[in-house]
């Protein structure tokens, strides 16, 4: 018994519990893996269905890849390296594809959901965890809110080709960027939790109709402007030598954002260990494959001076190879559905890693309870749709979408660091996909993250900073008195 009065001593403790831990080590304590499986699926008041497939997670993660980088930003793009824009995407694709290989590894041996943010927490230690899944909000949650308004501009580029008329800006646009509320942005987000709420399977085979139409809608893309490629076009190739290929790389790395969205669906797949990995990989390569081509074929088809200032790039090349509008808004018409996925699966990916959050006690309970009857998390998918929506709708979102690369880059980071540690702490674990040649590969990965990061301009990294302390205060005053690990050390 504890003397009042008097501070404990380690012969007063229950010795079946661990010692209480001092500040510093509060911070470093990591939560062991077996225990991170064991509990996996498991929420408050009932347990996630285990219902996806390879193929269904291996749509979750093109969904959240493929959207507005290959409807939007590729016209942004060309104007910084030209006909190299090919080779903008092929590094891009790389910085990708080395933390993608690290994910998959991750995934296979750590099958939960809370993506990057478990790794770390099984590597790295809860502060550390806890900063990685801040960083993914950023990710996940502000880019859901970013490219719900992408959706809204092809939207209206959908109605005025068809109907003729357009959402007045009033409605389309939050106030400071010309409007009140931005109605379409909202309506996305909105639609996309009715799916949720109908549960994972569901949403994922909405999701999988969806990725059949954008690739669909990229394909025929190609085949129609393959007829208005010139040779000339290609020359010069590099006209703005390899500085803006490496700028137009930067630029480019938010489209293959997403990939790694598989690695929240842990506790939902039906064999993870097996699955995730495959997945992960195999819509990078689906995914970069497209790019190069699309890329290739659009500017080919229009000479690169002619693409700046240019919106909805590809359908505009369309109407000009074709002669006829119609094509452009059959283009329009896949780029509305192609976003909507991205804004399904991302923001079930964000309801996923708060889930796991949750359950850890970093974030409040009601991020982790399950509804029985649906085996879904209810209030998490509602909470998170509400916030992402009121986000897109009414702010103007700016620089804190920018912050969304730097975000990322850094919970990549991150994983690639855990991928060295858990092979030192943990060699003897199943591994159901390896890195090849590690440490090299994930240290390759994690420079590649790190220069991109120093690439981004110091408004981008001054937002990061302050979305950095928010967050840190937030733990400090509320995760890491919570923590369950911290309990269980009371
Ligand atoms: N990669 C996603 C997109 O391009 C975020 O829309």
């Amino acid at each position: 018994m504890l003397d009042h009065g008097s501070a404990p001593t380690a012969a007063d403790r229950d010795p079946s519990r661990p010692a209480p831990a001092g500040f510093g080590a509060r911070l470093v304590r990591r939560k062991p893996v077996e225990r991170l499986v064991a509990e996996g699926g498991q929420g408050e008041g009932g347990s996630l269905r285990r219902s996806l497939g390879m193929w269904q997670l291996t749509m979750i993660s093109i969904g959240a890849t493929l959207g507005t980088g290959i409807f939007v930003v590729l016209g942004e793009a060309v104007p910084k390296a030209g006909p190299a824009v090919t080779i903008s995407f092929i590094i891009a694709g790389l910085t990708a594809l080395f933390s993608a290989l690290s994910y998959a590894e991750l995934a296979g041996t750590i099958p939960v959901s809370g993506s990057s943010y478990s790794y770390a927490y099984a590597t790295l230690g809860e502060l550390v965890a806890w900063v990685c899944g801040w960083c993914l909000i950023l990710e996940y949650g502000v880019s859901v809110a970013a490219v719900a308004v992408g959706w809204g501009e092809y939207l209206n580029e959908l109605l005025n080709g068809t109907l003729g008329f357009t959402i007045p800006d009033a409605l389309a646009a939050p106030p400071g960027d010309g409007g009140i509320f931005n109605l379409p942005a909202l309506l996305v987000v909105l639609l996309s939790m009715a799916f949720l709420l109908g549960g994972a399977r569901e949403s994922a085979r909405a999701n999988a109709i969806m990725v059949a139409v954008k690739i669909a809608a990229l394909v025929l893309f190609c085949a129609v402007a393959f007829a208005g490629i010139r040779a000339g076009n290609y020359t010069p190739f590099m006209p703005l030598g390899m500085a803006g290929v490496s700028a137009a790389g930067a630029t480019l790395f938010f489209s293959y954002i997403g990939f790694d969205a598989a690695s929240t669906a842990g506790e939902e797949a039906k064999d993870p260990k097996r699955d995730l990995p495959r997945a992960i990989m195999l819509s990078l390569i689906i995914v970069t494959a497209l790019y190069v081509l699309v890329a290739a074929v659009a500017v080919g088809a229009r000479p690169w001076k002619k693409f700046e200032g240019s919106e909805a790039a590809l359908a505009g090349i369309m109407n000009d190879v074709t002669g006829q509008s119609f094509w452009g808004v059959l283009l329009a018409a896949g780029a509305v559905i192609a976003i909507a996925s991205v804004v399904l699966t991302v923001l079930y990916g964000q309801t996923r890693i708060l889930f796991a959050m949750s359950r850890d006690g970093l974030v409040p309970k009601v991020f982790s309870k399950v509804n029985p009857r649906s085996g879904n998390p209810r209030a998490n998918t509602v909470i998170v749709s509400l916030f992402c929506g009121v986000l897109a709708a009414a702010i103007p979102l700016g620089q804190l979408a920018d912050a969304t690369s730097i975000g990322t880059l850094f919970a990549f980071a991150l994983v690639n660091i855990a991928v060295i540690v858990l092979r030192r702490t943990r060699p003897e674990m199943d591994r159901t996909f390896r890195v090849p040649l590690s440490p090299l590969l994930p240290l390759i990965g994690f420079g590649f993250c790190v220069y991109n990061m120093f690439s981004l301009d110091s408004v981008t990294w001054a937002v990061f900073g302050a979305w950095m302390a928010a967050g840190l205060v937030f733990y400090f005053g509320y995760g890491m008195r919570r923590s369950r690990l911290a309990t269980a050390e009371k």
